[in-house]
């Protein structure tokens, strides 16, 4: 349906703000904000404003589903940029694929999917947990503790990591998974158990508030990252600012952005969400997957001159963006994005130093089809140059 010149172009907005994830989620709802006011300050969709209809699930799966539903039936949303967990992502996708509607998810997953209605804007394993596998073997040795938040995406993440390790001549010594909403003392325990199996390095997926107390945990039991570091798909610069820098420090993520990415675009970009946000204000992985999928849904709508998902499933698939991280592109086919990939090591200021970062931006392999950063294979549209050396 092509856009009636009166009418706003209405916009889901599906992030939690109260909860276990409320916090990082938070950020993806600010930078969902920011987006959209750059868009409508600069004339929104060829002169029609963007209306955002916002929605604070609780960290709750299912509310994601209700309220999805409630924006499609009740609000008559047919685009809505949302969700953090997988637990919440996956009660979803019935509900935009029954609509019609299309979900925008910008947060880093376990993959294994393909929907016609769901365009993901995160990383997948590929692009994330090879390299940091190849980076922690190479580094720190082979025998790994695996622990996780007690859902899906750390169950599948983790059985992928396992098959990199395992192929890369490593070992798990461990795995574990720990409820949501556990205490410290759950954490403390389990901090204790690594410091008796003495692993060459954990990989977490915990998320959420079990991010401090993971990383709180680990220091009182006396655990040094310089020794035994936590490598980290998760934990970014939003859990370390509520922990606290020295809780962080040492310690290693892969992402496909950083605070510190030093590139004008990413200084220009954090200039002006500072304007709109505050001073203080700090991005992360999350919140910069949903500034650009914004844009790019944006410019996907200018191009069509519609907000009809069936116009922009065909404008979106090849779409490019000067993202905050460097060019980023909409996979022709799958649905994912090419990304670039960077390990960081937290540092003393609560942001990243970047310890090798991939030349150029990784195609992404929702199915694992390779166990290389190259995943499915190069580029057939020039953007990427997969296969590339570290940097
Ligand atoms: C996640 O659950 N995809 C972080």
């Amino acid at each position: 349906m092509s856009l009636p010149r009166s009418e706003p172009v209405k916009i889901g907005v599906l992030y939690s703000t109260t909860g276990v994830t409320g916090l990082i989620e938070a950020s993806q709802q600010s930078a969902t904000l920011f987006a959209v006011d750059e868009i409508n300050r600069a004339g929104g969709i060829n002169g029609r404003e963007i209306q955002l209809h916002v929605r604070d699930p609780g960290s709750i799966a299912a509310n994601y589903a209700t309220m999805a539903e409630d924006l499609i039936v009740d609000k008559g949303v047919r685009l809505i940029m949302g969700c953090y967990m997988s637990s919440g992502r996956k009660l979803v996708i019935p509900v935009v694929e029954r609509h019609n509607a299309l979900l925008f998810y910008p947060t880093l997953y376990e993959g294994f999917e393909y929907s016609r209605n769901v365009f993901c804007t995160g990383t997948l394993p590929n692009q994330t947990c090879v390299p940091l596998a190849d980076y922690m073997l190479e580094k720190f040795g082979s025998r790994v503790f695996m622990i996780g938040s007690d859902y899906i995406y750390p169950y599948e993440t983790n059985r992928i990591m396992k098959d990199f390790v395992f192929e890369r001549g490593g070992e798990t010594v461990e795995e574990t998974y720990v409820p949501l909403d556990a205490s410290e003392d759950h954490y403390r325990a389990i901090a204790e158990r690594i410091a008796l199996l003495s692993p060459d390095f954990v990989f977490s997926t915990v998320v959420g508030v079990g991010v401090e107390h993971l990383y709180r945990s680990f220091a009182k039991s006396g655990l040094n990252p310089r020794v035994t570091p936590i490598a980290s798909v998760t934990t970014s610069e939003a859990e370390i600012a509520a922990m606290g820098a020295d809780l962080g420090e040492g310690h290693f993520t892969s992402a496909s952005y950083f605070q510190s990415v030093d590139t004008q675009t990413n200084r220009q970009c954090l200039e002006n969400y500072r304007r709109f946000m505050g001073r203080d204000a700090v991005t992360n992985m999350c919140w910069e997957a949903a500034y650009f999928q914004m844009h790019i849904l944006a410019n996907a709508m200018r191009m069509m001159g519609s907000d009809d998902p069936v116009s922009l499933l065909r404008a979106i698939p090849g779409m490019e963006f000067d993202a905050p991280q460097g060019r980023v592109r909409m996979d022709e086919e799958n649905h994912h994005a090419y990304l670039h990939t960077r390990i960081g090591r937290a540092n003393s200021s609560g942001q990243f130093d970047i310890v090798r970062s991939m030349p150029e931006v990784l195609r992404a392999d929702p199915f694992v089809i390779a166990h290389t950063p190259a995943g499915g294979g190069p580029s057939e549209h020039g953007l990427s140059a997969v296969a590339g050396s570290w940097s």
